[in-house]
């Protein structure tokens, strides 16, 4: 599950990185948001460190990536612990003055609290209002529990043990009815490598390819549309072209940067995939010794050695599953539509993939175009279908080629 982890500004902050490590160690992709205060308690390197994802409080962080309402829209359960007097005042009143703010405010995951405060401070008429508040729109209020307090004394208001935040929270999610996703790839789980891998020769040089992802990135977002759970591994692709897939919440996206890195994403997301997309442009070759200064112009000619790289998506198909599809994209140059046939028969056959993408590229098609003409070649190694026409128009045409398939 996709698990998003407030924290406000208590003590028992200090507790929340038990029940953090909890799920953690239970698979969960945990991402933590604190506010302000909580990192008074506990600091960002300690929520980075146990959550394995990059922390951050502010809404104006990773604008790009349209974070402030991605976190919330992804999430599978909120849980926000402690819950202080002041955040629970804010969730009851919809005030979104802070990232987790408005987390709570783009998610329609359950939301389980954890009050923590002073005796006197849950007992106040404005807590009891805000939490009858939040019960009645359906968040889940596990605790306080009535114990020691901070300051000496005690009563009601000690926030309840990871452990039992961690149980009530997994119920709720359990509890929570999951809306299925409608179209025709629903409960399809899939996997497509898009852009371009760089090698790099030194600090600052690499050796790279024209590919923007545009394809890749048209794949994933129909993939989405149609109701494919969807990992998108991106090698360099701009935000820009990144953006719809961003936005969709049924996209995970996951960075590369080398050919050896997307080898490494793809394969570990390929476990759990029924079908792989491999749109990327995968670089052939790579540097084996790559300078650990900058190659300067008074060292003459250079001479580059170059090692061949393994083959990804031999590897995809060496290792495929029964009922795993492996569609793979080959961009070639050729004169004439009869040799860009024959080239991808013959390429579709030495790399064994159950689906063949076949695209022209030259000076002017194919790369960084938005639109593109496609052939798909399959098993019986005959051309099967053409598309042409937007990245997106042929996105759908290799989708509706793959369903053909299974
Ligand atoms: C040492 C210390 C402990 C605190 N503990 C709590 C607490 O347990 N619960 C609470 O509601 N506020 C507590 N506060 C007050 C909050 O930190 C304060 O109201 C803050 O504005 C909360 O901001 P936040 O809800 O944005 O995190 C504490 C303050 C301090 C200095």
């Amino acid at each position: 599950m996709f698990v998003v982890v407030g924290v406000s500004g208590g003590i028992a902050a200090y507790k929340t990185v038990h029940v953090i490590r909890a799920l953690v160690t239970n698979g969960h992709e945990v991402h933590v948001v604190p506010t302000d205060d909580a990192l008074r308690f506990v600091g960002t390197a300690t929520w980075e460190a146990i959550s394995r994802n990059p922390v951050t409080t502010s809404v104006h962080d990773d604008v790009a990536e349209v974070r402030h309402v991605a976190l919330g829209t992804k999430a599978d359960l909120v849980i926000v612990a402690p819950a202080t007097a002041n955040t629970l005042a804010k969730m009851a009143a919809g005030i979104a003055d802070n990232l987790l703010g408005v987390t709570l405010l783009a998610t329609t995951a359950p939301v389980v609290v954890a009050p923590a405060m002073h005796t006197a401070m849950w007992d106040h008429a404005a807590t009891q209002a805000n939490i009858a508040t939040l019960r009645d729109r359906g968040v889940h209020i596990v605790g306080p529990a009535d114990g020691a307090l901070t300051g000496g004394d005690s009563g009601p208001g000690r926030m309840v043990e990871p452990d039992d935040i961690v149980a009530a929270a997994l119920a709720a999610a359990d509890a929570a009815p999951t809306p299925s996703p409608t179209g025709d790839l629903a409960g399809l789980q899939v996997v497509i490598s898009t852009g371009g891998t760089r090698e790099p020769i030194d600090p600052v040089r690499y050796l790279g390819n024209r590919s923007s992802g545009r394809q890749g990135v048209a794949v994933a977002v129909a993939a989405a549309e149609r109701g494919a759970r969807v990992t998108l591994v991106a090698a360099h692709v701009d935000d820009g072209v990144l953006g719809d897939a961003q936005r969709h919440p049924a996209v995970d996206i996951q960075r590369a940067g080398t050919a050896a890195e997307l080898d490494t994403t793809v394969r570990a997301a390929a476990d759990r995939a029924d079908v792989i997309v491999m749109a990327a442009a995968v670089a052939d070759f790579s540097v084996p010794e790559v300078s650990d200064v900058k190659i300067r112009k008074e060292d003459g000619t250079v001479t580059l050695d170059l090692v061949e790289n393994p083959d990804i998506l031999v590897g995809l198909v060496e290792a495929r599953r029964p009922g795993q599809t492996v569609v793979g994209f080959a961009a070639e140059t050729a004169d004439t539509d009869d040799e860009l046939r024959e080239r991808g028969i013959r390429k579709r056959a030495r790399k064994g993939v159950d689906l063949l993408a076949v695209n022209r590229v030259g000076w002017q098609e194919g790369f960084e175009a938005t639109e593109n003409t496609v052939l798909f070649v399959d098993g019986t190694d005959e051309v099967v279908s053409r598309a042409s026409g937007s990245k997106r128009e042929v996105a759908d045409a290799l989708w509706d080629a793959v369903l053909r398939l299974r």
